[in-house]
């Protein structure tokens, strides 16, 4: 079977949806040759065990399960690449979306005066269904941002429901950041040359079963898709990040300074010390959560983590002192001596550590010698 349109589906938790969702595709796309792709990013559900096991005899369904990692956008990313269908969808797992306009994006694009269609809340016969108020008006602010962002108007950017020709995927393909959770943005704000888009009004409806996974690091998550989509390609976003997080260690660095200096009389080393070792704890508990929030280190690997960690900001700390130092004494104005050597010592944090902390891919494989 040759597939005209593949559907990817990205999951976490969503067991109890997958079934439903199939019957509706299957009522949805009669006649169509159509297969979906759910990606599971290793949900404690097991919801890829359960997709593979109706994929075992259903051809059209097929399971992607990444291990090790964590995120909507990247995981819709991973799906649509894995198609040679002309035509790709993304949808959500829980049945908000409505799959009766499958058809119809589908008809547009064959077509051939289209290239992306859009499931859209807010274009008229469109709707959010019941949110609450302030659930509306966070979201009409962050789509604001979002077609400010864009060239072209969009009424709904942050829709997690389109369809799109398989070429204009791969176009915006390489450019896209595949942060967060607003795939469609990404994908927008990334063509190279506009592309035609159009919008098909649906109502969000209530979620099937199961609970959502949008929690309030998502705000975060979208400031930074969008830092990316305009400042991206001056400072990559990480090492951005990175130095936030770093400035926020250096306040809590002074504050315990004094506390063990000032007040409780400490001498400097020991307090100096204590408030190093303070400061690179949140640190890195801080990098874990935010800025390698896709690579989060957990239980044994989270302590581990730590340790080299602390290794690697020590001597980011002692080339510090040291390049400041020399800049000083070769009387450069102190504060861009500091400021030479926090520079230094934050590249040389960064780097090291995303390579020996968080890196990317690199899991060990336990060897399982037991006989099956
Ligand atoms: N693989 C993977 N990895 N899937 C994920 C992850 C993840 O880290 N986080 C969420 N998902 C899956 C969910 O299982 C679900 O199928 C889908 O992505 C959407 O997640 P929800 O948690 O249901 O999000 P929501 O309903 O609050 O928000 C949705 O609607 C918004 C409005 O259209 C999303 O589609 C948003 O992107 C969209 O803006
Ligand atoms: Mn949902």
């Amino acid at each position: 079977m040759n597939a005209e349109l593949t559907v990817v589906v990205p999951t976490f938790n969503e067991r109890t949806n997958i079934r439903p969702l199939i019957a509706k595709l299957y009522a949805a796309l009669a006649g169509v040759e159509w297969e979906v792709v759910f990606v599971d990013d290793d949900s404690p559900d097991d919801t890829a065990d359960h997709v593979r096991s109706i994929a075992r005899s259903d051809p059209r369904v097929r399971c992607i399960q990444r291990v090790g990692r964590r995120g909507l956008s990247s995981a819709c990313i991973e799906g649509l690449s894995s198609s040679s269908a002309p035509y790709l969808a993304v949808m959500d797992a829980d049945l908000q979306h409505d799959e009766i306009l499958l058809k119809d994006m589908l008809a547009l694009l064959r077509q051939e005066k289209t290239d992306l269609v859009i499931g859209s809340r807010y274009i008229s016969g469109g709707g959010v269904g019941n949110w609450d108020s302030t659930r509306q008006s966070i979201s009409r602010f962050a789509t604001r941002l979002g077609q400010g962002l864009l060239k072209v108007r969009v009424a709904d950017p942050m829709s997690g429901f389109f369809m799109i020709r398989n070429d204009c995927f791969w176009n915006a393909s390489r450019n896209m950041s595949g942060r967060g959770f607003k795939i469609l943005l990404d994908l927008i704000a990334s063509t190279p040359q506009p592309i035609r888009i159009a919008e098909l009004p649906y109502v969000f409806r209530p979620r099937h079963s199961g609970e959502s996974k949008l929690d309030s690091m998502v705000a975060l998550e979208y400031a930074l898709l969008l830092l990316d989509k305009t400042v991206g390609w001056l400072v990559p976003l990480r090492f951005l990040m990175f130095v936030l997080v770093g400035s926020i260690g250096a306040i809590l660095h002074l504050a315990i300074l004094g506390v063990f200096f000032r007040i409780a009389a400490q001498d400097f080393w020991t307090s100096q010390m204590a408030a190093s070792l303070c400061a690179m704890i949140l640190n890195f508990v801080l990098n874990n959560f935010m800025t390698y929030r896709d690579r989060r280190l957990r239980g044994n690997r989270l302590i581990g983590g730590l340790l080299v960690f602390v290794a690697i900001c020590s001597i980011g700390a002692f080339t510090n002192t040291q390049i400041a130092e020399y800049f000083f004494t070769h009387s450069v104005p102190w504060w861009i001596a500091g400021l030479m050597g926090a520079a230094v010592g934050s590249v040389w944090n960064y780097g090291v550590s995303s390579q020996f902390v968080w890196h990317r891919g690199r899991r060990k494989t336990k060897l399982n010698l037991r006989p099956s």
